[in-house]
């Protein structure tokens, strides 16, 4: 075998470096530098040197997180301290109670006690063992006292780091914490399995921990699993932190993960205000959490406190209500949405789930009904979490009544009695009336009219329904024909909410392409899709006449999407409404997307709190458009913070780190400049 030579050993250490940076700065400090094809361009290269010096791969390689062969079952691990649980509070009384007993036991005031407080994560422990900075091991809490050898799928965890970052890494370091799955990544995978037919998991956790356990890493590799550190339970050589919150913050430095919402508060009503504020912003965050972890934070204290059976003294969880309820379903309705898709939605009798009364859910497709097995009256869990649509997610057979119904699943469209189709391979059926559906007509008006779409100001819901049933909107371009006398005949429509509207209109004209090209609502392409197409052929006629394979070399466009995007503009009734629309005037300027300004261009941006005047999602579309990088968390590299309402722990990390922080008048004012063209320093 070969021996590589000084110069391929400094590129396999170098493209080691870069590889296993570009994993830390994006999947635990979000904030990427690298785009994707660098990504896979260095990681290719790095591949292929290790396959021609198979001497030279290391645990650490970043090659590691993805090869393993499956394994035959997993070894049996005992943790060295065993992983306890944690006694539980329902109440504000039962924190006081808390706080009281750990006092009592201190010989001090409840008051002058200052505890740790954080999410209590739903999803799987694990615990990871580091030995001279590299990772040896990692297993599943199991009962406690042994768990799994899951090394090899923990490895294709990017959160998860296979060597600490740092000058001197301790000796033995053993770090637990919680792998999770995000409701985003949850969705995506749910949504992939119900099209492939395989498993469906009820919630984040059991796909966290199914994920987990897969006997191929390789599996593993492909679910989107984070890993969140919340505990050093060894440390060797003691490094002497004093308390756990300094602790947390060793390991971030040091490369894991810890909780952005981690701060500590002095005496019990101040954890009870936290308990309150993080229950508010629980359906914000984006992955389940299931309560608030409280420790005391004096590390010493916490060794003094000790332990009982099995269940540390100086710590409690405090329990949020469950996002999964019980209740019956009364009916299933269906529902046909923009591209005619057809929705069972679940009518249940209204339940309370963590605080929202829900009154519906999603039943996704006819499969969906078929494995859950569901009938009308039977009793159902329903979970809610975040902004994902509520779901039917398990039927308790047991208590299925004598008369429970069977549902049918209908042939012909509930709205225009067109049949239904479902394509051969697809789980959706689809109502084939196309715009002759005034149903799908109208989702396709609403979409077209959209914030992120024209923006129509003042053209609700209501307003459109009444337009298509009377006929007056056929497609979007008939929009810009209503007069104010018309649509002063309509219910509720005085002569200043019509002209209004018309003026609304006539502003709405002026567009962008990437606007345009989303409000069209071709199947699968959303706003980023519409951004990349746009980029990419600078004007609505090269991307009409793109082909398939032109289609294809866009950045992000699959064969899949650039077939939506080929049959759309090859329909003639797209192409009648498209010239329709731009006879009525609707226009943009087509060098905007080739030659705008990008002053921002290497610039990461952090937004942060409530906007007044847009939606951060517009905020980020804005920034993007003048070339910055928008991300989740702030870092010595950010550019600048823009902090809205009530902003919380990244403004502090700012002010830390001593970061720029604008309010969202100067951002404003700082966007128009830009967007002219004006030049000006972030
Ligand atoms: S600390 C001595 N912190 O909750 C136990 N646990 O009921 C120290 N959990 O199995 C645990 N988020 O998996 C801690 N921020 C957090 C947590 C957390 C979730 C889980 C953990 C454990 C269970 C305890």
């Amino acid at each position: 075998m070969s021996q590589p030579d000084a110069a391929v050993l400094k590129e396999i250490a170098t493209l080691r470096a870069e590889l296993e940076e570009a994993n830390y700065r994006y999947y635990v400090l979000d904030d990427p530098t690298l785009t994707d094809a660098e990504y896979d361009r260095k990681f290719q290269r790095l591949k292929q040197l290790e396959e021609k010096y198979p001497d030279q791969v290391t645990p650490d390689s970043p090659t590691q997180r993805v090869g393993a062969p499956p394994a035959e079952g997993f070894p049996e691990v005992t943790h060295a301290i065993p992983m306890l649980s944690l006694d539980n509070a329902f109440s504000r009384d039962d924190i006081v109670a808390f706080a009281q007993r750990v006092a009592e036991r201190l010989e001090c005031e409840p008051d002058d006690i200052a505890f740790s407080c954080e999410p209590k994560l739903d999803g799987a422990a694990v615990s990871l063992v580091y030995e001279q900075g590299v990772l040896v091991s990692g297993a599943t809490r199991g009962d406690g006292r042994t768990g799994e050898g899951i090394t090899s799928n923990l490895r294709t965890l990017r959160s998860v780091p296979l060597r600490l970052r740092g000058e001197k890494a301790p000796s033995l370091l053993e770090v637990r914490g919680e792998v999770i799955m995000r409701h985003s990544g949850f969705e995506a995978l749910n949504e992939r399995a119900r099209e492939e037919g395989s498993k469906v998991f009820a919630n984040p956790r059991n796909a966290a921990a199914g994920s987990l356990r897969q006997l191929d890493p390789r599996v593993t590799a492909t679910r989107p699993l984070e890993f969140h550190a919340y505990q050093a339970a060894r440390i060797e050589p003691d490094m002497n932190d004093k308390t756990h919150s300094a602790l947390m913050q060793r390991l971030s430095d040091i490369g894991f993960r810890t909780s952005a919402e981690l701060s500590v508060m002095h005496g019990p009503s101040a954890v009870v205000d936290y308990c309150d504020a993080l229950g508010e912003k629980r359906d914000r965050l984006g992955f389940d959490i299931d309560g608030v972890v409280i420790k005391v934070d004096d590390l010493r204290l916490q060794r003094e406190l000790g332990f009982v059976a099995r269940a540390p003294r100086w710590a409690i969880a405090f329990k949020f209500p469950a996002q999964e309820e019980t209740t019956q379903l009364n009916d299933v309705e269906f529902q046909v949405g923009r591209t005619g898709a057809i929705t069972p939605v679940a009518r249940l009798e209204p339940v309370n789930v963590a605080g929202v009364t829900v009154s519906n859910a999603t039943l996704h497709n006819a499969d969906e009904i078929a494995r859950l097995d569901v009938r009308i009256g039977d009793t159902v869990a329903i979970r809610r979490a975040g902004d994902v649509i509520p779901q039917v997610v398990r039927v308790d057979k047991d208590k299925r009544p004598k008369d429970a119904r069977e549902i049918e699943f209908p042939r012909r469209c509930p709205v225009c009695d067109s049949d239904v189709e479902r394509l051969e391979g697809e789980a959706v059926a689809r109502c084939s009336g196309g715009l002759y559906c005034p149903a799908q007509r109208k989702e396709a008006i609403k979409h077209f009219a959209g914030r992120r779409a024209l923006d129509i100001d003042g053209l609700g819901e209501k307003l459109i329904d009444q337009l298509v049933e009377r006929d007056w909107v056929e497609t979007p371009a008939d929009l810009f024909h209503l007069s104010v006398e018309q649509l002063q005949t309509l219910p509720r429509m005085a002569k200043k909410s019509s002209t209004n509207l018309v003026n609304a209109l006539e502003k709405a004209k002026n567009t962008t392409l990437p606007r345009f090209i989303y409000a069209l609502g071709i199947r699968e392409v959303g706003e980023a899709t519409a951004v990349n197409l746009a980029t990419h052929f600078g004007t609505l006629s090269a991307l009409q006449a793109a082909d398939q394979d032109a289609l294809e070399a866009v950045e992000d466009v699959g064969p899949v999407v650039a077939a939506h995007v080929h049959t759309f503009f090859r329909q003639e009734h797209n192409q009648e409404t498209i010239e329709a629309l731009l006879k009525s005037g609707v226009r943009w300027e087509e060098s905007e997307v080739e030659q705008g300004p990008t002053p921002l261009e290497g610039q990461t941006w952090v937004l942060t709190g409530t906007l007044e005047s847009m939606t951060r999602d517009d905020g980020k579309a804005r920034l993007q458009a003048l070339g910055a990088k928008v991300a989740g968390s702030v870092s010595k590299k950010t550019a600048c913070v823009v902090a809205g309402e009530a902003a919380g722990s990244k403004l502090t990390k700012a002010e830390e780190l001593d970061v720029p922080v604008i309010d969202e008048a100067t951002f404003l004012e700082r966007l128009k400049a830009w967007e002219k063209g004006e030049e000006e320093d972030a």
